[in-house]
Parts: structure tokens; sequence; C-alpha cells
């Protein structure tokens, strides 16, 4: 079969698509035939050298796939071959097959095409695990979400919002504050122009929860704009992994700050994550109020042209990538 290989490490030139083995679906697992899948900012860091797979995981990128069910290993029960389905992968996903373990596999949403569930699966089990499960997010409550109109803030403004949140979120330039209110933001926040600390309190008072993927940066202003009882949530560290933290601030309002990585999960946890999502998630996606944001579709073959659309920030949503079909 082929995938996206990576003889070195470096820029986007280094993604080699390759014929490589072909996986095979071990006890518990399912073979995935891949029609398609989506490009992680983490996916970026691996090409780097700077975010090794997990033991055990495919050396191969992608995070997430969708596609049709090709073999199932010994014990597996649920599925059947063809089933079409989508999958949160620890890696593998840039390739024409997949094995998964079954608990990470979700049946395609109804109304939701097969190369948009590539999309689905990484972003809304990130946000449904730190938003809704960690920091516990209530209706009414005020969500900072970072980066509106990344993949995860698309689907972070979109979750948040159909759940009774009042959604903010600081984005890069006017068109995508626009693209952040369509999806259901109060307010956009552009970060370039505006501090976002006086514009959350200024307009809801503070956030409950912050969503985070900046990190070091962030981390004092994050903590400023948390009310009473704020949950900060860290996932992402584009703003550096070190800062100092005045933790006078975390008492005085008995914040909390949290920090996870959802590809480092066991599988168990992975696979609870995944049955949360089906059950909470996914009918909302068929009765049409939540919709996967796809900024682009292109070929694998294109994969490095990929690669540079989401380092150039451009996007709005997720980029996927057409494996067959
Ligand atoms: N821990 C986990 O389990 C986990 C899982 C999935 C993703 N993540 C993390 O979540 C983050 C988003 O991932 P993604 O795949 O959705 O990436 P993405 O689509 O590439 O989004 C990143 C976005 O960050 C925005 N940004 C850059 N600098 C900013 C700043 N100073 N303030 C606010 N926004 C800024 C950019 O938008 P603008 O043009 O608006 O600047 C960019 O679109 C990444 O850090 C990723 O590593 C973590």
């Amino acid at each position: 079969m082929r995938a996206v290989t990576l003889p070195s490490y470096g820029d986007a030139s280094v993604l080699v698509l390759a014929d490589v083995p072909e996986p095979e679906a071990g006890p518990g697992e399912v073979l995935v035939d891949v029609v398609a899948t989506a490009v992680n900012r983490a996916d970026l860091l691996q090409r780097q050298g700077l975010y090794p797979p997990p033991p055990g995981a495919s050396p191969y990128p992608g995070l997430e796939c969708s596609g049709r069910v090709a073999a199932l290993g010994e014990g597996v029960t649920g599925w059947a071959v063809g089933d079409e389905v989508c999958a949160l992968l620890s890696g593998g996903g840039y390739a024409e097959r997949v094995a998964v373990p079954a608990g990470q596999l979700l049946p395609v949403p109804s109304g939701v095409s097969l190369q948009e569930a590539a999309a689905l699966p990484e972003v809304v089990c990130t946000v449904w695990s730190n938003v809704f499960l960690l920091a516990r997010l209530q209706p009414g409550e005020v969500l900072l979400v970072h980066g509106g109109t990344s993949g995860i803030g698309t689907m972070a403004v979109q979750l948040a919002a159909r759940h009774g949140a009042r959604v903010l979120c600081t984005v890069g330039s006017p068109d995508k504050a626009s693209r952040a209110v369509a999806l259901g933001a109060e307010r956009a926040v552009r970060y370039r122009d505006e501090d976002f600390v006086e514009v959350v309190r200024e307009v809801a008072g503070g956030a409950d929860v912050v969503l985070d993927s900046l990190g070091a940066s962030y981390l004092g202003r994050n903590v400023q704009v948390l009310r009473t009882g704020g949950r900060l949530v860290v996932i992402g560290l584009m703003g550096g992994t070190r800062a100092e933290l005045d933790l006078a601030a975390l008492l005085s309002k008995r914040a909390s700050v949290h920090g996870t990585s959802l590809r480092s999960r066991p599988a168990a946890e992975k696979a609870a994550i995944v049955a949360a999502v089906r059950a909470d998630v996914w009918p909302g996606f068929e009765r049409g109020e939540l919709r996967p944001v796809v900024d682009r579709v292109l070929p694998l073959a294109e994969v490095a042209e990929a690669h540079r659309v989401l380092e150039g920030s451009g996007h709005v949503g997720k980029v996927v990538l057409s494996v067959s079909d």
C-alpha cells in the first residue's frame, strides 16, 4: 500500500509518498480502507521530529481518517466489513490502510459525507474530552477559545454554543472573526489589534473556561481572564512551554490549570471518549445542528501543500486529504 513516510525531519518537502507493508488487524482491532484523512497541527510537529508517535503506534502521520471496514481482528464485534466509519488514530491515517482499536471507530453520521467525516474524530474528541468531560462547561457559562477558526476552534465554538454556553474566541483577522461569529461565537477578539483580557472582561465579565493552544505566551493573561472557579485547559504549546505564573491569582479565584494530550492516552481512555462522543455529540451532526468545517480537500499526493496551508494559518477549519474514491 501507499503511505506518507518521513525519511527525514524538516519542512514540508520531507513528506514522501512511498510503498510500505500492509498493516494487519490485531486482536481487538479493525482494518480500515482509508478514504480520507485530515491534517492536524500535531502532524507538523511530528514531521519536524518534535512529536514522536507513542510506543506501538504507526510511524506514518495521521491522527484520524474515514473509510470502510476491510477486515475485523479477533474478538471484534459490532462492526462489519464494508461499514462506513471514521476513526481516532494514534498515527497512520496518511495511508491507504490503517489498523485501529475497535473502540476508536465511529459510524459516519447521516448527512455527513465520508470525506467530511475524516475531519471530525480528532477535533470532536479533543474538544469534548477537554471542554465538557474535564472542564465541565455548563450552559450559561462563558468559554474563551483561542484560535477560534482553527480545526479545534471551529468545533469548540459550535459545540459550546449548541450547549447553551456563551462563546468568545480569538482570531487573527477580521475575515476569521466573521467566520467564528457565523459558527456561534458571540464575539471574536482580533488578537493582533485587541487585548483579549480587556474584551472578554468587558463583554462577559471574564471566562469560566479557557481552551488554550498557545501555552506559555498566554498563561498569565489566561489566568487573568478567568472568573472565580475558572478552569484553564492547555492543549497546545504554539506559544512556548515555559512561563512564570503568579499563583496568588489562582488561589484568590479558586481557579485550576489543566494540561492534556489525547494522543498519549491509553486505548481504553480513548475508547471511553469516543463512546461519549458517539452518545452525546453524534446526534447533533445527524440533526444538522453541527457540521464539519472543511477549508479544502487535497489529494494525498499534495500532502506537502496541505502542511504549508496549515503552517500559513490561512485556513478556516480542517484541511482534508483525499486518499481514495
Ligand atoms: N492536547 C491535545 O490533545 C490536542 C489535540 C488536538 C489539537 N491540539 C492543539 O490544538 C491546537 C490547534 O490545533 P489545530 O490542528 O486545530 O490547528 P490549526 O487549525 O492549525 O490552528 C492553529 C490556529 O492557531 C491560531 N493562532 C496562532 N497564533 C495565535 C495567537 N497568538 N492567538 C490566537 N490564535 C492563534 C491560528 O489562527 P489565526 O490566523 O487566527 O492566528 C491558527 O489557525 C494546536 O496547538 C494543537 O497542537 C491539542
